[in-house]
């Protein structure tokens, strides 16, 4: 199959109501959690991309019985210390393109006395580990080198508690030390700043000894480690960072309105939203209810003209992370500057993506002034590109291929985009649903 697109044209005005896939981060967590089980644990509405079939087979090979279908997938895990595992070969793990996945596991083998190798592609194989492998080392672990992959791990029988300070707002770095906290003797404390809390609402809801304390910027969590726990059955709402990018698609285009049924609105996801309302988008939630902790809604938007540059507050970073790249189409039809800062995390996702925003940004004619943590941009309202453009992110991003199409379906042009086959690790139906909602 082709891996490239054509655009051509704007899209036409529409008024629409679409679904999209289920959340990542909750569909990996479900497939992590249920893998420690010895109960059969049911999702509906899982994931089914790369990402999550990674994370699958990567159960699978430490022990777990999987079951999946359509719309339905059965894992009856094998306990806290991976009780009914044989397995005598040499363990490679494949965490394909995934960081979450990649850097969650490791927190799982803190116990695993047998030596694991894990791998990746070539864009997760250039990301930066030492941040999970510096608070592993403290509960025990061993490691033949810390910073990138391929690393090979080997656990403990009995990791000691530890007292970890996460100041990146790092959800995964927070969620490793949670998931090796619960294999280890004591109660670990961990002073994490604000970051997806999706984590904490599963161990809440599993009943898993888990304080937490808050105040503005940090919380403090303490975990005690268990010896067993309960099957997790779930429903997986949609996803946020998602739905983003057809939420921009339908404020950047005349006349149109978008209906997006069933999205996890967790407080910590929010950013975007909070952010795209600043600039004076129309965005609306829809019939909000709770879900085993978690905050569902539709969501409903509507084409925004007079939209504005901000200065965006900081404490929107980590709630908008895997947002920005569409946040920043938004400030480039706006009026005025936008400008974006303490952005550091953004260079260290799939591919540098602060980099690759200013580089599209440039080929659109929008001015913008880049530093390694920050963008300035300065937004056209009437930005109308009629030029040809032609993107090849060679990290294959899923997310810069996205962001490329609802930019060539807003600004016009001719594009050609590389890597459509990007999306198959986050976001599958991408592409369909963008043909239903152009027909
Ligand atoms: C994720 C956390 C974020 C985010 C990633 C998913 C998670 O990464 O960018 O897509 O599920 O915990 P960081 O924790 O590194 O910011």
């Amino acid at each position: 199959m082709e891996n490239f697109i054509r655009i051509n044209r704007k899209i036409n005005s529409f008024s629409k109501k679409i679904y999209v896939e289920g959340d990542k981060s909750l569909s990996i967590r479900w497939v992590i959690l249920s893998s420690l089980s010895k109960k059969k644990s049911i999702a509906y509405n899982i994931l089914q991309s790369e990402d999550v079939l990674s994370a699958l087979n990567c159960i699978k090979i430490l022990g777990s019985k999987i079951k999946i279908s359509k719309n339905k997938c059965e894992i009856i895990g094998n306990g806290i210390n991976f009780e009914n595992f044989k397995n005598k070969k040499k363990l490679i793990l494949n965490a394909g393109n995934s960081g979450t996945l990649g850097r969650l596991i490791l927190g799982l083998l803190i116990n695993s006395k047998k030596k694991i190798k894990l791998i990746g592609d070539k864009s997760l194989s250039k990301r930066d580990f030492s941040r999970v492998t510096a608070p592993l080392k403290k509960f025990g672990a061993k490691f033949n080198k810390s910073k990138k992959l391929p690393i090979e791990m080997e656990g403990l029988e009995s990791p000691k508690r530890i007292d970890y300070l996460e100041k990146r707002g790092s959800a995964q770095c927070k969620t490793v030390v949670m998931l090796a906290a619960l294999k280890s003797i004591g109660m670990t404390k961990i002073k994490a700043k604000k970051s997806r809390d999706h984590t904490e609402l599963l161990f809440k809801y599993l009943k898993i000894p888990i304080k937490i304390k808050k105040d503005r910027n940090y919380d403090y969590i303490s975990i005690k480690g268990v010896k067993k726990i309960k099957p997790l059955n779930y429903k997986i709402p949609g996803d946020l960072s998602s739905c983003a990018f057809f939420i921009v698609l339908a404020l950047l285009t005349k006349n149109s309105q978008l209906l997006i049924k069933d999205i996890n609105i967790n407080p910590s996801r929010t950013g975007v939203i909070k952010i795209l309302k600043m600039m004076g988008a129309k965005i609306k939630f829809i019939n909000q209810r709770k879900y085993k902790g978690e905050k569902i809604s539709d969501i409903f938007v509507k084409s925004s003209t007079n939209l504005k540059g901000i200065n965006c507050p900081t404490n929107y970073n980590s709630s908008a992370i895997d947002e920005f790249l569409v946040i920043f189409l938004v400030a480039a039809k706006s009026k005025g500057i936008s400008y974006f800062k303490n952005l550091s995390e953004l260079n260290q996702k799939e591919s540098p993506r602060l980099i690759w925003a200013s580089k599209i940004l440039k080929l659109l004619g929008i001015k913008n002034i880049t530093t390694k943590s920050s963008i300035k941009i300065y937004g056209n309202p009437n930005l109308n590109f009629n030029k040809k453009i032609i993107i090849k992110s060679f990290l294959k991003d899923h997310r810069v291929f996205m962001m490329s199409v609802i930019a060539a379906l807003t600004f016009g042009g001719e594009w050609k985009i590389h890597d459509s086959n990007s999306i198959k690790t986050s976001f599958p139906k991408f592409l369909e649903i963008l043909k239903k909602i152009k027909a």
